[in-house]
């Protein structure tokens, strides 16, 4: 049967929001007839409150060590094969102004957890950063933190953190990563952020190992009482040095059917077409816009680290995905008939 999931749809679109059950029914028996009608909502929505720009954000990459042991991510600590660097202060401070020259009004901070930044030290780099570019809006991305260190930063000029919950139920997370690493800690830590005042992005991968459709309806059942100004989610994608190296990677088809129902569920939330979409398909990112995204992070770190932040394999660092090329990317939204903003992009989820 074609478009069986369209009443779904429809109701989803009422009421943003389903029961685990529709949820799990809606992705598990979902095909073309369904993501077209989804996406043609999704699309409608999205041009309703962010017309047809595209913000952007721009990521630098500043650290790739990691204490952590995550089984899917290239960066883990037992990764010997990861050729680790770190970017000095005054290094991400000739990002940010690289960035803002390019046309960025926001930097994203993002890193594996490494303690060689302590708390003190991050705090000093984000008030510089906070006195240099008064206009621009700091998001940090550095993972698992005390309550009072997410609050040093937060005092120090820090706007927004994205904290990818990666998935919400805890058989499924421990599946996905060492003991002592659990998904009660990481959705503590966001709701930490989140009466600490952050704006908040969290997310999860697509068809990562042992996902089941009632994995993503709880996923999405999370979101929607988070209420997260973004939601980043891209395909898992094996990485050749980890655990998960045999593991299939996700579907573009999965994820942009993902990216349509939260547009639904959440109409205002900032949602990025990911590295990850544009590395599984050559116009994976076009058609995540199409398909509801409304945000792009190209990479902003020193191109001679880019090629070492890698998290699964045939990461995207160059080309379009570079920062310099902006222009670029610029005229390939045009052709779907978007166009990238220059301002810091907030989000209009406010409650
Ligand atoms: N494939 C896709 N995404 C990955 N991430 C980490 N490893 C992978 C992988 N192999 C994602 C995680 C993390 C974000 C920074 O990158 O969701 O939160």
């Amino acid at each position: 049967m074609n478009g069986e999931g369209i009443p779904l749809i429809r109701r989803l679109e009422q009421n943003r929001g389903l029961t685990r059950e529709e949820w799990a029914e809606l992705i598990r028996n979902r095909d073309d007839e369904s993501a077209a009608c989804l996406f043609e909502r999704a699309r409608e929505i999205r041009i309703r409150h962010y017309g047809h720009d595209i913000y952007i954000r721009g990521l630098i990459e500043f650290t790739n060590y990691c204490r952590n042991d995550c089984y899917y991510c290239g960066i883990r600590k037992s990764n010997a094969n990861a050729v680790r660097y770190r970017l000095s202060r005054e290094e991400i401070l000739s990002c940010c102004e690289t960035g803002y020259r390019l046309g960025f009004r926001t930097f994203v901070l993002q890193g594996g957890e490494d303690g060689w930044y302590t708390p003190k030290r991050m705090a000093e780099i984000i008030s510089e950063i906070r006195t240099s570019w008064k206009d621009c809006a700091i998001t940090l991305s550095v993972g698992e933190l005390s309550r009072d260190t997410y609050r040093l930063w937060k005092e120090a000029g820090a706007d927004r953190y994205l904290l990818r919950h990666e998935t919400y139920d805890p058989e499924h997370y421990a599946r996905l990563h060492p003991a002592g690493l659990t998904a009660a800690n990481r959705q503590r830590c966001l709701w930490n952020l989140k009466e600490l005042g952050y704006q908040v992005g969290t997310g999860f991968m697509v068809g990562s190992p042992y996902q089941t459709p009632e994995n993503l309806a709880d996923d999405m059942i999370f979101l929607k009482r988070l209420n997260p100004q973004m939601v980043g989610i891209g395909p898992f994608i094996s990485h050749h040095d980890t655990p998960f190296a045999q593991m299939p990677s996700g579907t573009l088809e999965l994820t942009l059917f993902m990216l349509g129902l939260i547009r639904l569920m959440l109409p205002k939330v900032l949602l990025p077409a990911t590295t990850a979409l544009g590395t599984i398909a050559p116009d994976g990112r076009e058609k995540g816009i199409l398909a509801g995204a409304n945000v792009v992070m190209p990479n902003l770190s020193p191109p001679q680290v880019r090629q070492n932040y890698l998290l699964y394999d045939n990461k995207l660092c160059t080309g379009d995905e570079a920062a310099e090329s902006l222009k670029d990317l610029d005229a390939r939204m045009q052709k779907i008939g978007y166009h990238l903003a220059v301002n810091r992009g907030d989000s209009l989820n406010v409650e």
